[in-house]
């Protein structure tokens, strides 16, 4: 050790303990990840599945789950990374590329401040079309890895779009992809995601160069307008299953209560809907009804019946507060 010699003797010693200890730490950590890997990818085929870990809860980062491998090949899905702390931890995981399929857009700054390639994608929480699919293949294909894919809580449609990806790309079937899913904690209500993932095939070179391949950093978000008759859709969705009383249907409008919260949020921090509205309270009334709509997606989402037509009429009572402010 001769760099130890230009450190103090007390100095030395409590950096040579500080190495062993973090030594010991990354090799029973590597010892335990890449044996549980090695003994999946010798027993089954396709050889990328990873071990079903639970999800990694990280700084700024959620529900990190790899969708096949490890190091540079690896391919995680997960949450939007949360503020410094969540790109830090992207980098310190080793990500060169972020693919983004929620609607919000990306925090450009904190990611090119830190080198971090950034593709933004939205999907819906019905799924995706062909098109899309083949986009997000040609850039888990293409661009520089390990790449982390995210939504918002990364549970839902991260989870489909990374299980659809590693399908096409045959790194896993489709059977280790859906309880890859499981293992990221999408709903079960979520049918259009896991149709999307249950759809998916081995995909041929061919196909994947023909699609998009200029992977936009940023999408425009939806009009306020177009935004809205989603979302008025989406309530009509709930409404008719709440009338139903049917508990699978229930928890399948999880998906569309999921879909108007998603799009109120995605309002909020849009700049040119805030100058539009020309009001300050215009952003507090969106992340209220925003919030009401996502209280109303966990009840769906637990399949229960009990305060769900109290949660719906407090979700209708927002969308008026703002209405007669603002719109009529
Ligand atoms: C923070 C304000 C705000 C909230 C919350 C809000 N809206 Fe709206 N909504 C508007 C504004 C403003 C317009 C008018 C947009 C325009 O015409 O440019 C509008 C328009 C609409 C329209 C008419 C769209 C069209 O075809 O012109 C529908 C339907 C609608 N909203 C449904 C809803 C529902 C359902 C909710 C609640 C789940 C909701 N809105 C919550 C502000 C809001």
């Amino acid at each position: 050790m001769k760099d130890a010699e230009t450190y103090s003797a007390p100095m030395a010693r409590a950096f040579m303990a500080l190495l062993v200890a973090a030594t010991m730490l990354s090799a029973s950590f590597g010892a335990s990840f890449s044996a549980g890997f090695d003994g999946l990818s010798r027993a089954s085929e396709p050889p990328h599945d990873p071990p079903h870990d639970p999800p990694r809860e990280l700084p700024g980062l959620h529900n990190v789950v790899p969708y096949t491998g490890s190091g540079s090949e690896a391919f995680y899905s997960g949450s939007a990374p949360e503020g410094d702390a969540g790109f830090d931890a992207l980098v310190k995981l080793g990500i060169k590329t972020v693919i983004s399929v929620d609607g919000a857009t990306p925090d450009l700054a904190r990611a090119k401040a830190r080198g971090l390639r950034i593709v933004h994608l939205p999907i819906g929480y019905d799924g995706f079309d062909d098109a899309r699919k083949a986009e997000l293949v040609r850039a888990v294909r293409d661009l520089p890895k390990p790449i982390y894919l995210h939504c918002h809580h990364g549970k839902h449609r991260s989870a489909s779009a990374a299980g659809a990806v590693a399908v096409s790309l045959r790194w896993m079937t489709n059977e280790a992809a859906a309880a890859r899913m499981k293992v990221s904690g999408t709903g079960v209500g979520y049918r259009g995601l896991w149709s999307c993932v249950a759809k998916a095939s081995p995909m041929d070179a061919a196909t994947i160069d023909a699609a998009r391949g200029d992977f936009p950093e940023q999408t425009k978000p939806e009009s306020l307008v177009a935004s809205m008759v989603a979302i008025d859709e989406a309530l009509d969705n709930i409404q008719f299953a709440v009338a139903a009383t049917d508990a699978a249907k229930r928890g399948a409008s999880a998906a569309d209560a999921a879909e108007i919260a998603d799009l109120l949020r995605i309002l909020e921090k849009d700049e040119g809907v805030e100058r539009m509205a020309k009001s300050v309270d215009f952003r507090a009334l969106l992340r209220a009804s925003s919030t009401q709509a996502g209280a109303l997606e966990k009840l769906l989402g637990e399949g229960s019946s009990a305060g769900v037509p109290e949660a719906v009429g407090r979700l209708r009572e927002s969308c008026k507060d703002c209405h007669v402010k603002h719109r009529d």
